[in-house]
């Protein structure tokens, strides 16, 4: 038997609640959410199979939506203390913070707007329509935002070789830190926007990846452990367009305990 349409169902049952006197009021001018929630609450009490729970679960009030915290000055208060001695200014740190918290605005404003979205299949549409608007620029909101969080996190330490966990990681990988170093800065050159260093749940083991944009190119199933920004706001006043010069300073100032405690946090 094939299932009924929900639309349908609201019908017979509309039409089985002015039978059995369930509803008193008049349909007209009632919601199609209304009766929904009417017909599904009558189908409970009537104990009609296949509708009712499911129906009421469909028609329940959204939740509020959890909303990330937009980041403060406190938070490149690391990467200012720790990144002069390599030329990167506190000026760079707070124009780049504007930009962080622009990625935290927007992945609150997409939450919020999805969360009152009207989720009605007929007007969701591969072209143009407003799930398929929120749902495209949430990925680029909240992966900058992620991306800038791992950024800053990771910014501000002593730099050169990898130690810890991390280390050996890298060294099974890519044979040594030399050689990962390489990897790592044309990754940084060859990208537009980003150089990740991931730990990869599936095979154990890190990799290095890379990014065009805030949503390229991750990989299911991988956690960010290291993030370096390679987009010109990163570098530009201190570098101007020297990438290679910014990569080679970036690297003097990883902090390596903090992607260990990331990779530790990974693993556990
Ligand atoms: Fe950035």
């Amino acid at each position: 038997m094939l299932p009924v349409p929900i639309a349908q169902q609201s019908v017979q049952l509309a039409s089985f609640n002015r039978q059995v006197g369930f509803i008193t009021m008049p349909e007209d001018g009632l919601t199609r959410r209304q009766v929904l929630l009417a017909s599904a609450a009558t189908a409970v009490c009537a104990g009609i199979p296949g509708l009712g729970f499911a129906t009421i679960q469909e028609t329940t009030t959204n939740m509020e939506p959890k909303l990330v915290r937009v980041p403060d000055a406190n938070d490149i208060a690391k990467a200012i203390a720790g990144t002069a001695k390599v030329g990167i200014q506190a000026k760079t740190h707070e124009e780049h913070l504007k930009l962080w918290q622009g990625y935290a605005n927007k992945t609150n404003e997409i939450r919020k707007a999805l969360a009152e979205l009207d989720t009605d299949p007929a007007k969701a549409n591969q072209i143009y329509s407003q799930m398929r608007a929120l749902k495209v620029n949430y990925a680029f909101a909240y992966g900058g935002y992620i991306n800038h969080n791992v950024y800053f996190e990771t910014l501000g330490g002593s730099g050169g070789a990898a130690s810890g966990d991390v280390a050996t990681l890298i060294n099974a990988t890519y044979g040594s830190f030399e050689k990962w170093a390489a990897d790592w800065k044309a990754t940084g050159i060859a990208g537009r926007g980003w150089a990740y260093l991931a730990y990869d749940h599936e095979e154990e083991r890190v990799w290095s990846y890379m990014g065009d944009a805030q949503d390229t190119f991750p990989a299911w199933n991988n956690t960010l452990l290291l993030a370096m920004d390679v987009y010109e706001h990163a570098y530009y006043l201190d570098f101007q367009t020297a990438r290679a010069k910014y990569i080679d300073a970036y690297m003097g100032v990883i902090d390596w305990n903090a992607v260990n405690a990331r990779l530790k946090k990974a693993r556990s």
